[in-house]
């Protein structure tokens, strides 16, 4: 094709495709704000309540497969002692409101906003707990598959972990760890998690949910 062609091609392609994908985000915008995703998640994805997590940035291929496996109950993880369900049980109740569809866009609005800064604690973290929660990361080669700091995936759909509330990450860690969160691609996980002790967990959490990827 000559090159004039080609790049008229090109735009024709863009300006088809490009607006499709505009629509899907402000349809996932209008699922998150209307399925109740926002009373949890805070918002944007930004500000989760309590001990939930952060979604804002997160990989869009991750966001779905956990999504899709919520969805189908197979997601599972340890009980709040505040109600006597599991944590992710209020998701579970609410998933009957979204088809894949909406499970689709709402995963590709949330990936397309800024991750907020991590919410800030009061008391601080102690300093040499975070000290040594970097140590046990790189010590334990969690950065093979989640980068540097926790905000450099290796592959698409692998999570961001740095930000998150130091309470869900040390949760998540240790689901996988003893084998209660099996769903999606945890089991990439479990040769690498099964050397952390729950010391390590904690001061990894702590470490971790204080590193702000908004700054970025
Ligand atoms: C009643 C509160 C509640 C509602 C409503 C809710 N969530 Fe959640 N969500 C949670 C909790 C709690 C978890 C973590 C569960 C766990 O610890 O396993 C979670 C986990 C997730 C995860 C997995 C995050 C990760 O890092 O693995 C995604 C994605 C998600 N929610 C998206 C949504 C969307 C989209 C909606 C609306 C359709 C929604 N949630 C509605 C409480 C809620
Ligand atoms: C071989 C790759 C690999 C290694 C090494 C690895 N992880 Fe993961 N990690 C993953 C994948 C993939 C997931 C998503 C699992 C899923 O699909 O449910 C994950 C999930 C997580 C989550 C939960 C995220 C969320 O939003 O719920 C945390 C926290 C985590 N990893 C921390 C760590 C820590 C800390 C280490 C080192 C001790 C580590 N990971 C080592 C691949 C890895």
């Amino acid at each position: 094709m000559r090159p004039i062609l080609k790049s008229l091609f090109a735009a024709a392609l863009a300006l088809t495709t490009l607006p499709a994908f505009a629509d899907d985000i402000a349809d996932g915008k209008k699922v998150y704000m209307t399925k109740s995703c926002m009373a949890c998640h805070g918002m944007k994805g930004a500000k989760p309540v309590l001990s939930y997590p952060m979604l804002a940035g997160q990989n869009e291929k991750y966001l779905l497969q956990q999504l899709k496996d919520i969805k189908a109950g197979k997601r599972l993880g340890t009980v709040d002692p505040a109600n006597n369900a599991p944590y992710v049980q209020g998701m579970v109740d609410i998933m009957h409101l979204v088809d894949e569809n909406d499970l689709k866009k709402v995963a590709k609005y949330l990936a397309s906003l800024p991750p907020g800064a991590p919410k800030p604690v009061d008391p601080p973290h102690d300093p040499a707990l975070v000290e040594a929660g970097e140590k046990a990361f790189n010590s334990l080669g969690c950065k093979s598959c989640h980068g540097v700091e926790g905000k450099k995936p290796t592959a698409k759909n692998y999570p961001f972990i740095a930000g998150l509330n130091a309470e869900y990450l040390a949760r998540a860690m240790t689901e996988m760890r003893d084998k209660v969160r099996v769903n999606g691609q945890s089991k990439l996980m479990f040769g690498t998690i099964k050397k952390a002790k729950d010391e390590d967990i904690t001061a990894i959490a702590a470490w971790l949910s204080q590193i702000d990827r908004s700054a970025e």
